[in-house]
């Protein structure tokens, strides 16, 4: 079992310290919005879902916090809550949707109650806010379930597959996205082996993904980055997994740095290259991967392992923390809905519309 990786009492938020993982299960307690962005943007919760899910519960326990003298102040503070979370993290789009999604609610409750907000319509609106928070953490578990189902079903017998990042349930409240559908696969007896990328420079895959897959019973091996060609060209990988950040309207879809590297050696070697991402992470916003903002980390994370520094002092770095796969390398996108088999602007409309 893969420890519970957000906790909301009604107080506050326990939340997994994921930067201590595997040494360590610990939790950190976060009692507002302000502490909830910090967790999110210090990275001790990661992952996109997981990401929306933390959100959703911080800006439930700013509500509680807050005492707005009327509807027109609970607005504009929800505003500003709404703001303080979606400045943590700028690509995973399940943050933008959670906050909004709360803060629509807020705003809702505020036109519906206008004028003085006394104690009672108080209560009533923190109940409302904490039951759209569940709700949000509910339907990521519901939509994990989903994916594993679908996705598994799309995977080959015997099959050999790889995965990039953790997209497993260390990133969403369920059983993950691209990771549930390698375990939802090997409940079905279909997976012979998985090899999970450590996925430099946060190590994502060696920390976390390939401790989950041991957990699950998976058979897995870790590899590092710069092995992925050659272990696909020899060990029979027949298909690679992925999560995702934000999917433009396009299909073309943003996720850790590298996937996209994964996807052309895929192309190269005819191996299905497969997304796992619930519905919210399509942003129609963005009309292609062009207008997916990508998160630039810093160097540190670079030119440190583990506190130690491992290239020149004041070396110049670069460190993008995601890529954009385009739509044309993605076999199937796969949601709680189905899959979305060669995404395109017309295909992915189609299927949210469904
Ligand atoms: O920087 P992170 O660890 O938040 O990045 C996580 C990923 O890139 C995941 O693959 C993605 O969020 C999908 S999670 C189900």
């Amino acid at each position: 079992m893969i420890p519970p990786r957000l906790k909301f009492t009604g107080k506050d938020l326990k939340v997994l310290d994921q930067r201590l993982l595997p040494d360590r299960v610990h939790y950190l307690t976060a009692r507002n919005a302000k502490e909830t962005a910090a967790a999110i943007k210090d990275m001790a919760l990661r992952g996109a879902p997981l990401i929306g899910c933390a959100a959703a519960d911080g800006f439930a326990l700013e509500m509680r916090r807050l005492r707005p003298s009327s509807s027109e102040e609970l607005g504009r503070l929800a505003v500003k809550t709404a703001d303080l979370l979606k400045a943590a993290r700028p690509t995973a789009v399940a943050l933008f949707y959670a906050a909004d999604r709360m803060l629509s609610r807020a705003l809702q409750f505020a036109a519906e109650h206008p004028g003085r907000f006394p104690p009672a319509d108080r209560e009533k609106f923190l109940k409302l806010a904490e039951r759209e928070a569940r709700l949000i953490t509910a339907e990521d578990e519901a939509a994990c379930l989903a994916m594993g189902r679908h996705g598994a079903a799309l995977l080959p017998k015997n099959c050999v597959v790889m995965t990039h990042c953790n997209a497993g349930a260390l990133a969403t409240m369920g059983i993950g996205t691209a990771v549930g559908v390698i375990t939802t696969a090997h409940k079905a007896g279909k997976v012979k082996h998985a090899y999970s990328c450590e996925t430099r420079p946060y190590l994502q895959g060696a920390r976390l993904t390939i401790w989950e897959l041991m957990r699950e019973g998976v058979p897995s091996e870790l590899i590092t980055d710069n092995m992925a060609a050659h272990i696909i060209k020899t060990c029979g990988v027949n298909a690679i997994v992925v999560g995702a950040d934000r999917i433009a309207a396009n299909g073309d879809t943003a996720n850790k740095i590298g996937t996209y590297g994964l996807a052309v050696i895929a192309k190269h070697h005819k191996i299905p290259f497969y997304v796992a991402a619930p519905t919210p992470t399509v942003d129609l916003k963005a009309r292609s991967g062009d207008d997916i903002v990508i998160e630039e980390r810093s160097c540190g994370e670079v030119t440190f392992v583990k506190g130690k520094r491992i290239a020149p002092k004041n070396v110049r770095v670069r460190h993008p923390a995601f890529d954009v796969t385009p739509a044309s390398l993605i076999t199937a996108i796969v949601t709680e809905k189905g899959a979305i088999r060669r995404p395109t602007a017309a295909s992915v409309k189609k299927h949210l519309a469904s």
